[in-house]
Formats: C-alpha cells, structure tokens, sequence
C-alpha cells in the first residue's frame, strides 16, 4: 500500500498527496444559491488533500432540491466559486466540481422559483426532506417533456464549463441518485 503522503499523478494534475474530499453537501451557500465566504473559508481550511471534490451544485434553478446548496447558473454563483477555488488553489491543493441535479429529490420551498421538483415520472419518492419551513414530504413532481429533457441536457453542457472559468480542475457528475438516476 502506498503511503497517503505520497504525490499522485491524476490525469494532467500532480496531486500533492492521496488524500481526496469527498463530495458532500453542506448548505452553506446564501439561499440565491450563491456559495458565500463562509464556503471559501470552509473549504480552503480543508485544501491541504490532495484533491477536493466540491458539493453537487445545481445546473438550473430546477436542479435544487436541498436549501442553501449552491448554484453554478449565475454570474454571482461563478464569482462564489472562483473565490472557493482560489482559497483551494492558494494551499496548493486541486478541485473537481461536482454537478448535481436533485430531480424529484426537491421541495417548493427550497427552489428560487418555488415549483414542485420534476423527474422522469411523475412518482413521488415516498420520502421526507429538510425544507426551509422544517421537514416534509417530497411532493409527486412534474414529468419532464422530451423538449426539457433536452433543455436539461443543455443546462449541463452550460455549467460545466463554467465551473472551469470559476477556476475548477475538473467537473464531475452526480449521476448514482437524483435526477440521472
Ligand atoms: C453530509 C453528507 C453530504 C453528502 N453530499 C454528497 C454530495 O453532494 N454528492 C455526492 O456525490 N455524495 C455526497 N455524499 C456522499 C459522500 O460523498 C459519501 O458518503 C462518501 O463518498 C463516502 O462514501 P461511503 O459513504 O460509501 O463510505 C454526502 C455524504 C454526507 C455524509
């Protein structure tokens, strides 16, 4: 077994050590979705690991499910995580971008639009959410037309890169739940 401590080369990058982040959700973001200096600091304080995979982070306003998790569709949500991947890069660390889009995993009171989450199918999870009014059901969501379907599609391709002009290393995506799931 090598030792943790050891550099790793990851495609193009020389990782410093084998140490990796994992991606994990932390509703820090400001509730317009965008991550705020509470997020540099939280994840500079980290970017000692060799890498750091960030929170799966929402294409489109459709795409939250959770409250206070972050956006990459904004200029403000951009500038959010330019800060974020600086305070990364500035220890020396590297950073893949995690893209998420929670499906039918939402609740009308954590989206900005305030609509009811959409899936393939309009088949309610049988599950309960934290929501900025407490916990609660996950409602049935509205199945997506084939145009959104491919308006969806195009809400990716317009993220990721993005989160490469927001300073990410890599965008990687969350595609073992939610709504590619
Ligand atoms: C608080 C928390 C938030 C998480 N958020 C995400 C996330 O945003 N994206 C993701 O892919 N996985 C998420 N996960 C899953 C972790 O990445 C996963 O637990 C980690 O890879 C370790 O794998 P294991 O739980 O199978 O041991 C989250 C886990 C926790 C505990």
């Amino acid at each position: 077994m090598p030792d943790m401590h050891t550099p790793f080369t990851l495609g193009r990058i020389r990782l410093r050590n084998r140490f990796v982040i994992a991606p994990m959700t932390r509703a820090r973001a400001d509730y317009d979705g965008t991550p705020g200096a509470l997020a540099a600091e939280c994840y500079g304080q980290r970017a000692r690991v060799g890498l750091t995979v960030t929170e799966g982070t929402q294409p489109s306003e459709d795409g939250q499910g959770y409250p206070a998790t972050p956006g990459i569709y904004t200029d403000a949500h951009l500038e959010g995580w330019r800060k974020v991947n600086d305070a990364i890069h500035a220890r020396g660390g590297y950073v893949f971008f995690q893209l998420m889009h929670a499906g039918r995993m939402s609740h009308p009171d954590n989206t900005p639009h305030h609509r009811q989450g959409v899936a393939p199918f309009a088949i309610a999870p049988g599950e309960r959410i934290f929501s900025r009014g407490g916990m609660k059901d996950v409602p049935v969501p509205r199945a997506l037309s084939t145009v959104e379907v491919r308006d969806t599609i195009d809400d990716y391709a317009h993220a990721a890169p993005r989160a490469i002009e927001a300073g990410a290393d890599g965008v990687e995506i969350h595609g073992i739940a939610y709504l590619i799931h």
